[in-house]
């Protein structure tokens, strides 16, 4: 499935009442909204007719960000669905998390496009390849390991993989207290080292079922009830747990690396679920 058809159908499953992207260009995500939006880009070159609740703001995300009436187009409503796709840079998407997230709740969906490159040659920093993903991949990593309590289901999608990260937590800082730790320690010099799992797309759920996954609808209703996060949050993980999402089947030569490393991943997601160690 192409990544354009998948947000569609996001748009579909999920029905937010406010949408947020990081990166408009020529407005082809953004016309797949059918709910109030704003558009963050500073060289938008919109070619799509657009929704009419969207606002294209021409403006770096950091610059939009720095407002105080960010959510002003939404009337104070929290962002529910939200598309990172601006810089291609771990820093930028870092920051968009960050911003984003200080304006979520429970039941907010983020979504990181071009997180599963094909060739690590897309992944250079400096200079543009074809179908240019930077290192955003890494962002990956980054909430997996600094945030164990979000949700991030890597979705195998066309051209470069996207990451759904469910669960967001305004009050949590944790990314922006190691702000600066995290770049020290994840920034590096071209050429990009890209793990294995990652151009492999191990672990990744293929769309499709995603978007039958019975979450959503823990979503729509929490949002719509306004579900405070104590009681929203335990019903969306017991969900989550009964879905959760089965190893992919590999073919070819790499089936039995592959086949470890996802038993490997999906074992430690569980015990860190569960807590057991
Ligand atoms: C890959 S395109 C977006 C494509 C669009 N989301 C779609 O699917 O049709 C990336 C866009 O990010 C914009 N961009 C670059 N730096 C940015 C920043 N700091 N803040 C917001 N947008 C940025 C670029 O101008 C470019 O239009």
């Amino acid at each position: 499935m192409h990544r354009l058809k998948f947000l569609e159908r996001m748009h579909e499953v999920l029905q937010p009442a406010t949408y947020l992207e990081i990166g408009v260009r020529k407005g082809a995500s953004l016309a797949l909204s059918r709910s109030r939006s704003i558009g963050i880009d500073p060289r938008p070159a919109v070619e799509k007719g657009l929704p009419p609740g969207a606002s294209v703001f021409t403006a770096t995300s950091d610059d939009y960000f720095a407002r105080d009436d960010a959510l002003a187009p939404f009337d104070g409503h929290p962002v529910d669905l939200a598309l990172i796709d601006g810089m291609h840079l771990l820093e930028y998407a870092l920051r968009d998390y960050i911003n984003i997230e200080r304006r979520s709740e429970w039941w907010t969906v983020v979504v990181f496009d071009d997180v599963l490159p094909r060739d690590p040659a897309q992944t250079v920093r400096s200079g543009k390849a074809q179908s240019w993903t930077g290192d955003v991949f890494k962002m990956v990593h980054v909430l997996e390991r600094h945030r164990p309590d979000l949700v991030c289901l890597r979705v195998d999608v066309a051209p470069t993989g996207l990451l759904v990260v469910l669960g967001a937590d305004r009050s949590n800082t944790t990314l922006s207290d190691r702000y600066e730790g995290l770049l020290a320690e994840h920034i590096t010099a071209d050429p990009q080292q890209v793990p294995a799992e990652i151009l492999a797309r191990a672990g990744a759920v293929r769309p499709e079922r995603l978007l039958r996954a019975p979450f959503w609808s823990v979503l729509r209703e929490g949002r719509a009830e306004g579900r405070p996060r104590a009681e929203g949050r335990p019903t969306l993980m017991r969900s989550l747990e009964e879905w959760s999402p089965p190893p992919p089947r590999p073919r070819g030569p790499l089936r039995r690396e592959l086949r470890r490393r996802v038993d490997f991943l999906e074992g430690w997601k569980r015990r860190r679920r569960t807590g057991t160690p």
